[in-house]
Protein backbone atom coordinates (compact mmCIF):
# COMPACT_ATOMS: atom_id res chain seq x y z
CA UNK A 1 0.00 0.00 0.00
CA UNK A 2 1.43 3.23 -1.04
CA UNK A 3 1.35 5.98 2.03
CA UNK A 4 1.17 9.33 1.38
CA UNK A 5 4.27 11.40 1.45
CA UNK A 6 2.86 13.62 4.34
CA UNK A 7 3.42 10.71 6.58
CA UNK A 8 7.38 10.95 5.95
CA UNK A 9 6.98 14.18 8.16
CA UNK A 10 5.36 13.23 10.63
CA UNK A 11 7.41 11.02 13.66
CA UNK A 12 5.19 8.93 16.52
CA UNK A 13 4.17 11.16 19.29
CA UNK A 14 6.83 9.80 21.48
CA UNK A 15 4.81 10.42 25.06
CA UNK A 16 1.69 8.24 23.56
CA UNK A 17 4.76 5.62 22.72
CA UNK A 18 5.97 5.49 26.15
CA UNK A 19 2.45 5.56 27.69
CA UNK A 20 1.81 2.44 25.68
CA UNK A 21 4.77 0.48 26.59
CA UNK A 22 4.06 1.59 30.04
CA UNK A 23 0.39 0.20 30.00
CA UNK A 24 1.77 -3.37 28.51
CA UNK A 25 3.77 -3.52 31.61
CA UNK A 26 1.22 -2.71 34.13
CA UNK A 27 -0.92 -5.19 32.32
CA UNK A 28 1.76 -7.75 33.17
CA UNK A 29 2.76 -10.14 36.34
CA UNK A 30 5.11 -7.40 37.52
CA UNK A 31 2.40 -5.04 38.58
CA UNK A 32 -0.60 -7.73 39.45
CA UNK A 33 -0.80 -7.83 43.11
CA UNK A 34 -1.96 -10.81 43.20
CA UNK A 35 0.94 -12.55 42.02
CA UNK A 36 3.24 -10.19 43.82
CA UNK A 37 3.43 -7.63 41.84
CA UNK A 38 3.41 -3.29 42.57
CA UNK A 39 1.46 -0.66 41.26
CA UNK A 40 2.43 0.79 38.29
CA UNK A 41 3.59 4.61 39.32
CA UNK A 42 2.89 6.51 36.29
CA UNK A 43 5.07 9.47 35.59
CA UNK A 44 4.79 9.05 31.76
CA UNK A 45 2.03 11.46 30.17
CA UNK A 46 1.03 14.70 31.28
CA UNK A 47 -2.30 14.71 32.35
CA UNK A 48 -4.02 16.01 35.56
CA UNK A 49 -4.59 12.95 38.17
CA UNK A 50 -7.56 14.72 39.26
CA UNK A 51 -10.59 13.73 37.48
CA UNK A 52 -13.90 15.96 36.61
CA UNK A 53 -15.10 17.41 39.70
CA UNK A 54 -18.75 15.57 40.87
CA UNK A 55 -21.13 18.60 39.19
CA UNK A 56 -19.23 17.80 35.57
CA UNK A 57 -20.22 14.02 36.11
CA UNK A 58 -23.55 14.44 37.09
CA UNK A 59 -23.74 16.82 34.29
CA UNK A 60 -22.51 14.05 31.76
CA UNK A 61 -24.84 11.67 32.87
CA UNK A 62 -27.75 14.05 33.64
CA UNK A 63 -27.11 14.73 29.39
CA UNK A 64 -27.22 10.65 28.71
CA UNK A 65 -29.94 10.08 30.89
CA UNK A 66 -32.14 13.09 29.29
CA UNK A 67 -31.21 11.92 25.79
CA UNK A 68 -29.21 14.98 25.10
CA UNK A 69 -26.84 13.12 22.56
CA UNK A 70 -27.17 14.24 19.19
CA UNK A 71 -25.00 16.32 17.33
CA UNK A 72 -25.00 20.19 18.34
CA UNK A 73 -23.83 22.31 16.04
CA UNK A 74 -20.69 22.51 13.97
CA UNK A 75 -19.69 25.23 16.30
CA UNK A 76 -20.41 23.92 19.98
CA UNK A 77 -23.02 24.51 22.29
CA UNK A 78 -23.87 28.06 22.12
CA UNK A 79 -24.50 28.29 26.21
CA UNK A 80 -20.27 26.42 26.42
CA UNK A 81 -19.74 29.02 24.14
CA UNK A 82 -21.22 31.58 26.48
CA UNK A 83 -19.56 30.48 29.70
CA UNK A 84 -16.38 29.94 27.90
CA UNK A 85 -16.43 34.11 26.85
CA UNK A 86 -17.74 34.57 30.72
CA UNK A 87 -14.88 32.84 32.13
CA UNK A 88 -12.14 35.19 29.89
CA UNK A 89 -14.27 38.01 31.13
CA UNK A 90 -13.91 36.48 35.17
CA UNK A 91 -10.67 35.27 35.29
CA UNK A 92 -8.84 37.30 32.67
CA UNK A 93 -10.37 40.35 32.34
CA UNK A 94 -10.87 40.13 28.32
CA UNK A 95 -13.99 40.11 26.67
CA UNK A 96 -14.41 37.69 23.72
CA UNK A 97 -17.07 37.54 21.63
CA UNK A 98 -18.97 33.88 22.05
CA UNK A 99 -19.44 33.67 18.32
CA UNK A 100 -15.56 33.85 17.95
CA UNK A 101 -15.38 30.60 20.28
CA UNK A 102 -15.64 27.16 18.60
CA UNK A 103 -15.66 24.39 20.77
CA UNK A 104 -13.59 21.55 19.34
CA UNK A 105 -12.46 18.09 20.12
CA UNK A 106 -9.60 19.21 22.74
CA UNK A 107 -6.92 21.49 21.88
CA UNK A 108 -5.47 19.02 19.23
CA UNK A 109 -8.59 19.47 17.09
CA UNK A 110 -7.99 23.31 17.46
CA UNK A 111 -4.87 23.53 16.37
CA UNK A 112 -5.68 20.94 13.36
CA UNK A 113 -8.15 23.00 12.19
CA UNK A 114 -6.70 26.01 12.40
CA UNK A 115 -3.33 24.60 10.67
CA UNK A 116 -5.58 23.72 8.27
CA UNK A 117 -7.77 27.01 7.42
CA UNK A 118 -4.45 29.19 7.71
CA UNK A 119 -1.28 27.00 5.98
CA UNK A 120 -0.72 25.25 2.70
CA UNK A 121 2.49 23.73 0.89
CA UNK A 122 5.27 26.29 0.68
CA UNK A 123 4.14 28.11 3.31
CA UNK A 124 6.58 28.17 6.63
CA UNK A 125 5.64 28.99 10.34
CA UNK A 126 7.72 29.64 12.88
CA UNK A 127 8.01 28.37 16.40
CA UNK A 128 10.29 27.71 19.25
CA UNK A 129 12.26 25.30 19.50
CA UNK A 130 11.76 23.08 21.83
CA UNK A 131 7.93 23.26 21.59
CA UNK A 132 5.13 20.76 21.88
CA UNK A 133 6.07 18.34 19.37
CA UNK A 134 2.64 17.42 17.31
CA UNK A 135 2.50 20.95 16.51
CA UNK A 136 5.19 20.43 13.71
CA UNK A 137 3.39 17.92 12.55
CA UNK A 138 0.25 19.97 12.75
CA UNK A 139 1.85 22.20 10.35
CA UNK A 140 3.01 19.42 8.47
CA UNK A 141 -0.31 17.69 7.66
CA UNK A 142 -1.28 20.76 6.32
CA UNK A 143 1.56 20.74 3.50
CA UNK A 144 3.45 23.63 5.34
CA UNK A 145 6.72 23.26 7.30
CA UNK A 146 7.02 24.09 10.31
CA UNK A 147 10.38 26.19 11.41
CA UNK A 148 12.32 25.74 14.93
CA UNK A 149 13.80 28.49 15.94
CA UNK A 150 16.13 27.79 19.09
CA UNK A 151 14.93 29.03 22.26
CA UNK A 152 17.08 28.91 25.05
CA UNK A 153 16.89 29.79 28.88
CA UNK A 154 17.62 32.96 28.41
CA UNK A 155 14.56 33.54 26.98
CA UNK A 156 12.39 31.67 28.73
CA UNK A 157 12.33 29.03 26.09
CA UNK A 158 10.47 31.16 23.56
CA UNK A 159 10.73 33.38 20.82
CA UNK A 160 11.29 36.78 20.74
CA UNK A 161 10.52 39.76 18.25
CA UNK A 162 14.21 40.16 17.15
CA UNK A 163 14.28 35.92 16.26
CA UNK A 164 11.16 36.56 14.54
CA UNK A 165 11.51 39.27 12.23
CA UNK A 166 14.99 38.08 11.53
CA UNK A 167 13.69 34.53 10.72
CA UNK A 168 10.42 35.50 8.18
CA UNK A 169 10.48 35.22 4.73
CA UNK A 170 8.04 36.08 2.02
CA UNK A 171 7.15 32.28 2.31
CA UNK A 172 5.96 32.54 6.43
CA UNK A 173 2.78 32.72 7.30
CA UNK A 174 2.95 33.09 10.84
CA UNK A 175 4.37 32.16 14.41
CA UNK A 176 2.66 28.88 16.28
CA UNK A 177 3.53 29.83 20.67
CA UNK A 178 2.51 28.08 23.44
CA UNK A 179 2.13 30.17 27.05
CA UNK A 180 2.69 28.11 29.43
CA UNK A 181 5.29 26.18 26.82
CA UNK A 182 5.05 22.61 26.85
CA UNK A 183 7.44 20.78 27.55
CA UNK A 184 9.73 24.26 29.19
CA UNK A 185 6.71 24.85 31.10
CA UNK A 186 7.83 28.87 31.03
CA UNK A 187 5.48 31.45 30.37
CA UNK A 188 5.94 34.12 27.58
CA UNK A 189 6.50 37.32 29.23
CA UNK A 190 3.50 40.02 28.33
CA UNK A 191 5.79 42.61 26.47
CA UNK A 192 7.53 39.62 24.64
CA UNK A 193 4.31 38.62 23.18
CA UNK A 194 3.20 41.93 22.71
CA UNK A 195 6.31 43.02 20.40
CA UNK A 196 5.83 39.54 18.26
CA UNK A 197 2.23 40.32 17.84
CA UNK A 198 3.44 43.44 16.34
CA UNK A 199 5.99 42.07 14.13
CA UNK A 200 3.83 39.40 12.56
CA UNK A 201 1.13 41.65 12.17
CA UNK A 202 2.88 43.90 10.16
CA UNK A 203 3.87 41.47 8.39
CA UNK A 204 0.35 40.45 7.34
CA UNK A 205 0.74 37.06 9.39
CA UNK A 206 -0.76 35.08 11.83
CA UNK A 207 -0.54 34.76 15.47
CA UNK A 208 -1.45 31.36 16.74
CA UNK A 209 -1.34 31.38 20.77
CA UNK A 210 -1.35 27.62 22.28
CA UNK A 211 -2.88 28.50 26.00
CA UNK A 212 -4.02 25.52 27.18
CA UNK A 213 -2.29 25.48 30.60
CA UNK A 214 -2.90 28.92 30.83
CA UNK A 215 -5.68 28.41 33.65
CA UNK A 216 -2.56 26.75 35.74
CA UNK A 217 -0.87 30.23 35.52
CA UNK A 218 0.83 29.96 39.21
CA UNK A 219 1.87 33.86 38.72
CA UNK A 220 -0.35 36.69 38.11
CA UNK A 221 2.05 38.75 35.84
CA UNK A 222 2.34 35.49 33.87
CA UNK A 223 -1.85 34.68 34.03
CA UNK A 224 -2.56 36.59 30.69
CA UNK A 225 -4.34 35.86 27.73
CA UNK A 226 -2.86 36.93 24.04
CA UNK A 227 -6.59 37.20 23.10
CA UNK A 228 -6.21 40.78 25.04
CA UNK A 229 -3.72 41.54 22.14
CA UNK A 230 -6.45 42.10 19.27
CA UNK A 231 -9.22 40.24 17.70
CA UNK A 232 -7.16 38.99 15.07
CA UNK A 233 -4.55 36.81 17.84
CA UNK A 234 -5.86 33.29 17.71
CA UNK A 235 -6.07 31.31 20.60
CA UNK A 236 -6.09 27.57 21.41
CA UNK A 237 -7.49 26.13 24.64
CA UNK A 238 -8.72 22.71 25.98
CA UNK A 239 -10.56 21.28 29.17
CA UNK A 240 -7.73 18.84 29.42
CA UNK A 241 -5.67 20.35 31.57
CA UNK A 242 -6.80 22.93 33.82
CA UNK A 243 -10.63 21.81 33.73
CA UNK A 244 -9.28 17.72 34.11
CA UNK A 245 -10.84 16.36 30.89
CA UNK A 246 -8.01 14.63 29.06
CA UNK A 247 -10.24 11.49 27.68
CA UNK A 248 -13.27 13.35 27.41
CA UNK A 249 -11.73 15.18 24.04
CA UNK A 250 -13.18 18.72 24.41
CA UNK A 251 -11.04 22.46 23.41
CA UNK A 252 -11.76 25.26 21.96
CA UNK A 253 -10.12 27.86 19.58
CA UNK A 254 -10.55 31.66 19.67
CA UNK A 255 -10.28 33.17 16.39
CA UNK A 256 -10.85 36.52 14.37
CA UNK A 257 -14.08 37.27 12.93
CA UNK A 258 -13.37 35.97 9.44
CA UNK A 259 -12.15 33.11 10.09
CA UNK A 260 -15.14 31.62 11.85
CA UNK A 261 -17.25 30.48 8.92
CA UNK A 262 -14.19 28.90 7.26
CA UNK A 263 -13.31 26.73 10.48
CA UNK A 264 -16.97 26.17 10.50
CA UNK A 265 -16.86 24.77 7.03
CA UNK A 266 -13.95 22.61 8.41
CA UNK A 267 -15.31 21.61 11.38
CA UNK A 268 -18.63 20.52 9.55
CA UNK A 269 -16.70 18.41 6.81
CA UNK A 270 -13.80 16.84 9.53
CA UNK A 271 -15.42 16.24 12.73
CA UNK A 272 -19.09 17.63 12.49
CA UNK A 273 -18.77 18.71 16.25
CA UNK A 274 -17.40 17.55 19.46
CA UNK A 275 -18.31 15.32 21.64
CA UNK A 276 -22.22 16.75 22.97
CA UNK A 277 -21.58 14.73 26.23
CA UNK A 278 -18.67 16.42 26.86
CA UNK A 279 -19.76 19.67 25.79
CA UNK A 280 -22.96 19.06 28.40
CA UNK A 281 -21.00 18.24 31.28
CA UNK A 282 -18.55 21.07 30.25
CA UNK A 283 -21.20 23.66 30.81
CA UNK A 284 -21.02 22.41 34.84
CA UNK A 285 -17.35 23.31 34.82
CA UNK A 286 -18.14 27.11 35.15
CA UNK A 287 -20.44 26.60 38.12
CA UNK A 288 -18.61 28.06 40.73
CA UNK A 289 -18.71 25.14 43.04
CA UNK A 290 -16.35 23.72 40.11
CA UNK A 291 -14.40 26.24 40.16
CA UNK A 292 -13.53 26.76 43.42
CA UNK A 293 -12.64 22.81 43.00
CA UNK A 294 -10.32 23.66 39.98
CA UNK A 295 -8.32 26.73 42.24
CA UNK A 296 -7.48 24.27 45.13
CA UNK A 297 -6.08 21.74 42.81
CA UNK A 298 -4.16 24.56 41.06
CA UNK A 299 -2.72 25.60 44.65
CA UNK A 300 -2.13 21.58 44.72
CA UNK A 301 -0.31 21.33 41.52
CA UNK A 302 2.08 24.60 42.61
CA UNK A 303 2.72 22.73 45.87
CA UNK A 304 3.58 19.73 44.41
CA UNK A 305 6.21 21.85 42.05
CA UNK A 306 7.50 23.72 44.67
CA UNK A 307 8.95 20.27 46.40
CA UNK A 308 10.04 19.07 43.07
CA UNK A 309 11.88 21.38 41.40
CA UNK A 310 14.71 22.43 44.43
CA UNK A 311 14.94 18.58 44.44
CA UNK A 312 15.50 18.18 41.17
CA UNK A 313 18.25 21.29 40.95
CA UNK A 314 19.90 19.89 43.97
CA UNK A 315 20.06 16.65 41.92
CA UNK A 316 21.79 18.44 39.31
CA UNK A 317 18.75 18.50 37.16
CA UNK A 318 18.67 21.82 36.13
CA UNK A 319 15.00 23.09 36.02
CA UNK A 320 15.09 26.32 34.24
CA UNK A 321 12.94 28.84 34.59
CA UNK A 322 13.06 28.82 38.11
CA UNK A 323 9.53 29.17 40.40
CA UNK A 324 10.90 31.82 42.36
CA UNK A 325 10.45 34.06 39.36
CA UNK A 326 7.05 32.80 38.96
CA UNK A 327 7.38 30.75 35.40
CA UNK A 328 4.44 28.46 35.34
CA UNK A 329 4.97 24.57 34.45
CA UNK A 330 2.69 22.58 32.75
CA UNK A 331 0.06 21.14 34.77
CA UNK A 332 1.46 18.59 37.05
CA UNK A 333 5.13 18.64 35.36
CA UNK A 334 8.38 20.15 35.15
CA UNK A 335 11.26 20.45 32.42
CA UNK A 336 14.90 19.48 33.26
CA UNK A 337 17.80 19.51 31.54
CA UNK A 338 20.29 16.64 31.24
CA UNK A 339 23.44 15.55 29.97
CA UNK A 340 25.14 13.20 27.17
CA UNK A 341 21.66 12.21 25.03
CA UNK A 342 20.10 14.46 22.11
CA UNK A 343 16.31 14.69 22.78
CA UNK A 344 15.93 11.72 20.38
CA UNK A 345 18.11 9.32 22.17
CA UNK A 346 16.43 10.27 25.33
CA UNK A 347 13.25 9.73 23.64
CA UNK A 348 14.09 6.56 22.15
CA UNK A 349 16.01 5.36 25.91
CA UNK A 350 13.24 6.49 27.92
CA UNK A 351 10.77 3.88 25.46
CA UNK A 352 13.99 1.32 25.95
CA UNK A 353 14.00 1.56 29.92
CA UNK A 354 10.94 1.38 31.03
CA UNK A 355 10.98 -1.82 29.41
CA UNK A 356 14.20 -2.31 31.34
CA UNK A 357 12.47 -0.93 34.48
CA UNK A 358 9.50 -2.89 34.14
CA UNK A 359 10.82 -6.44 33.56
CA UNK A 360 13.76 -5.90 36.28
CA UNK A 361 12.00 -6.84 39.67
CA UNK A 362 14.81 -5.01 41.37
CA UNK A 363 13.93 -1.82 39.93
CA UNK A 364 10.56 0.45 41.00
CA UNK A 365 8.35 0.46 37.97
CA UNK A 366 8.81 3.95 36.59
CA UNK A 367 8.27 5.65 33.50
CA UNK A 368 9.17 9.44 32.06
CA UNK A 369 8.60 11.42 29.28
CA UNK A 370 11.12 13.08 27.08
CA UNK A 371 10.96 16.30 24.88
CA UNK A 372 11.85 16.77 21.84
CA UNK A 373 14.07 19.50 19.85
CA UNK A 374 18.75 20.64 19.94
CA UNK A 375 18.14 21.35 23.54
CA UNK A 376 18.00 17.99 25.71
CA UNK A 377 15.57 17.27 28.43
CA UNK A 378 13.16 15.63 29.94
CA UNK A 379 9.63 16.79 31.01
CA UNK A 380 8.85 14.51 34.34
CA UNK A 381 5.21 14.87 35.72
CA UNK A 382 4.95 15.69 39.17
CA UNK A 383 3.84 13.03 41.89
CA UNK A 384 0.46 12.57 42.00
CA UNK A 385 -1.43 13.73 45.22
CA UNK A 386 -2.75 10.73 46.29
CA UNK A 387 0.34 9.42 47.81
CA UNK A 388 2.46 11.93 49.26
CA UNK A 389 4.23 9.99 51.88
CA UNK A 390 5.41 7.55 49.43
CA UNK A 391 6.61 10.66 47.05
CA UNK A 392 7.88 12.81 49.26
CA UNK A 393 11.12 13.84 48.31
CA UNK A 394 12.71 12.06 51.33
CA UNK A 395 11.55 8.84 50.53
CA UNK A 396 12.07 9.31 47.20
CA UNK A 397 15.70 9.22 47.66
CA UNK A 398 16.16 5.55 48.32
CA UNK A 399 13.98 4.55 46.39
CA UNK A 400 14.59 5.99 42.58
CA UNK A 401 16.34 9.28 43.07
CA UNK A 402 19.31 7.07 41.90
CA UNK A 403 17.54 5.89 39.17
CA UNK A 404 16.76 9.68 37.50
CA UNK A 405 20.33 10.04 37.44
CA UNK A 406 21.26 6.94 35.95
CA UNK A 407 19.39 8.19 33.24
CA UNK A 408 19.39 11.59 32.76
CA UNK A 409 23.17 12.15 34.13
CA UNK A 410 25.34 9.34 33.23
CA UNK A 411 23.53 8.82 29.96
CA UNK A 412 23.72 6.67 27.17
CA UNK A 413 27.10 5.52 27.87
CA UNK A 414 26.35 3.90 31.00
CA UNK A 415 22.39 3.28 30.01
CA UNK A 416 23.72 1.22 26.26
CA UNK A 417 26.15 -0.48 28.99
CA UNK A 418 24.43 -1.98 30.66
CA UNK A 419 21.47 -2.37 28.58
CA UNK A 420 23.61 -4.35 26.25
CA UNK A 421 25.82 -6.01 28.63
CA UNK A 422 22.53 -8.49 29.64
CA UNK A 423 21.78 -9.91 26.15
CA UNK A 424 17.58 -10.11 27.05
CA UNK A 425 18.07 -6.57 27.33
CA UNK A 426 19.41 -5.34 24.46
CA UNK A 427 18.01 -1.95 22.87
CA UNK A 428 16.86 -2.02 19.07
CA UNK A 429 18.48 0.69 17.42
CA UNK A 430 18.20 4.60 17.82
CA UNK A 431 15.29 6.21 15.95
CA UNK A 432 16.82 9.62 15.22
C1 LIG B 1 0.90 22.31 24.55
C2 LIG B 1 -0.18 21.32 24.26
N1 LIG B 1 -1.05 21.59 23.27
C3 LIG B 1 -2.04 20.71 22.96
C4 LIG B 1 -2.19 19.53 23.63
C5 LIG B 1 -3.31 18.61 23.27
O1 LIG B 1 -4.28 18.66 24.27
P1 LIG B 1 -5.78 18.13 24.13
O2 LIG B 1 -5.92 17.03 25.11
O3 LIG B 1 -6.66 19.28 24.48
O4 LIG B 1 -5.98 17.69 22.71
C6 LIG B 1 -1.30 19.20 24.67
C7 LIG B 1 -1.41 17.93 25.40
O5 LIG B 1 -0.67 17.61 26.28
C8 LIG B 1 -0.27 20.13 24.99
O6 LIG B 1 0.60 19.88 25.97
Amino acid sequence: MKLAARLDHIDPFYVMECAKAAAEIARGPLCDPTQGGRRMIYLNIGEPDFTAPPPVQAAAQAAIEAGRTQYTDALGLLALRRSISGWYASRFGVAVDPGRIIITAGASAALQLACLALFEAGDEVLMPDPSYPCNRHFVAAAGARALGLPAGPQARFQLDAQSVRQAWTPRTRGVVLASPSNPTGTSIAAPTLTAIVEQVRARGGVTLVDEIYLGLSYDEQFAHTALALGDDVISVNSFSKYFSMTGWRLGWLVVPPALVAPIEKLQQNLFICASTVAQQAALACFEPESLAEYERRRAAFKARRDLVVPALNAMGLTVHGRPARGDAAPEHSVGVSFRGLTSAEFGHSSRTLIHWVGTNPRLQRLSFTACDGPFSGARLPLPPRRKPPRFSIPRLRPRWWWILPTHLVVGTRLLRRTLTQSPGNRPPPLVT
